[in-house]
């Protein structure tokens, strides 16, 4: 199974119309300037929707919080090699920048492009339920009805549960393997769909747009012109984070499936017991966010589940 590698983009934008309005225009033309590029394989886009509080740890946030005033954006764009990633930026600076900048006025922060690489994962492909038959009757044909996957439905129909963990340095083995086996139980619950294990590699400076000194100053002193000096302030593993960062991407049919699934390492003694050896290996963490796919360009599934 080839596994693709992951940039993240995060902005938090004005919660208004007008962010809806641009992300809807520019955001596809961002995606087939990316598209350029061979090592682009694919993109999920997502609005955060609202957290899990876990208990009353983070008890002001809630699954809905919708009607605050900034909204977090995350461009999960997938790549053969990050190095992919940032030859594209780089080659199509103008073009991005362009495109980009049309959205300043609605950026409150970011953006912040943290890249990774996808050390376990199990996701399923997209199905839309009028697919299932023949998806159904091509496992069936190859003798595997009991392959047969999730549904998991695409385009804004379906959750993400985007978890946090920083992880002691030394024990990135405990942490992954643990995580891998909270997974393989989440299996049997209802609305379970699938899961990746992202370590970060470094941050792209220019998906970052954090530009060298002369470059940053032209961006300031203008109306949003693109810049003569286009250089990145650094290369992305210069910013690899020590201790490392995780992100634990899990995929839910609903929030409340979300909710009540992962409650189970809480509820479910032997779900906790495993659990438990995973929070003995964190510095920080979890901390669940719950992201709502917006726009997908869904062949990185394919590229994934290739052989
Ligand atoms: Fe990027």
């Amino acid at each position: 199974m080839p596994k693709p590698e992951v940039a993240i983009n995060f902005a938090e934008l004005l919660n208004n119309e007008n962010t809806r309005k641009i992300f809807a225009q520019v955001g596809p033309k961002v995606c087939q300037v990316t598209a350029r590029h061979p090592g682009f394989i694919g993109f999920q886009n997502h609005f955060q929707t609202g957290i899990i509080p876990l208990g009353a740890r983070y008890g002001g946030g809630s699954m809905d919080m919708t009607e605050m005033d900034t909204v977090n954006v995350y461009q999960y764009t997938f790549w053969k090699k990050i190095e992919d990633h940032e030859d594209m930026h780089r080659e199509n600076f103008t073009s991005i920048f362009r495109l980009c900048s049309a959205c300043l006025s609605q950026v409150v922060y970011g953006p912040w492009e943290p890249v990774y690489e996808i050390r376990n994962a199990d996701i399923p492909l997209n199905t839309e339920l009028t697919d299932f038959t023949a998806m159904f009757g091509r496992k069936f044909a190859a003798g595997d009805p009991s392959g047969v996957p999730p549904i998991s439905m695409p385009y804004g129909k379906r959750t993400i549960a985007m978890s946090e963990h920083t992880v002691k340095a030394g024990m990135e083995k405990e942490f992954e393997s643990g995580i891998e086996e909270v997974m393989k139980d989440f299996v049997h619950v209802p609305g379970y769909l699938g899961y990746m294990v992202l370590k970060q590699k470094g941050v792209s400076a220019l998906g970052s747009f954090q530009l060298k000194a002369k470059g940053t100053h032209e961006v300031l002193e203008s109306n949003g012109e693109v810049p003569v000096h286009q250089e990145g302030a650094f290369k992305y593993p210069e910013a690899k984070p020590i201790p490392p960062e995780y992100v634990v991407h899990m995929e839910w049919a609903s929030p409340q499936d979300a909710m009540f699934g992962i409650g189970r390492v809480l509820f479910s003694h032997s779900a906790r017991e495993i659990h438990g050896r995973v929070l003995d290996t964190l510095i920080r963490g979890p901390y669940i966010r719950l992201l709502n796919p917006m726009m997908e360009g869904t062949t990185w599934r394919e590229y994934l589940n290739s052989p």
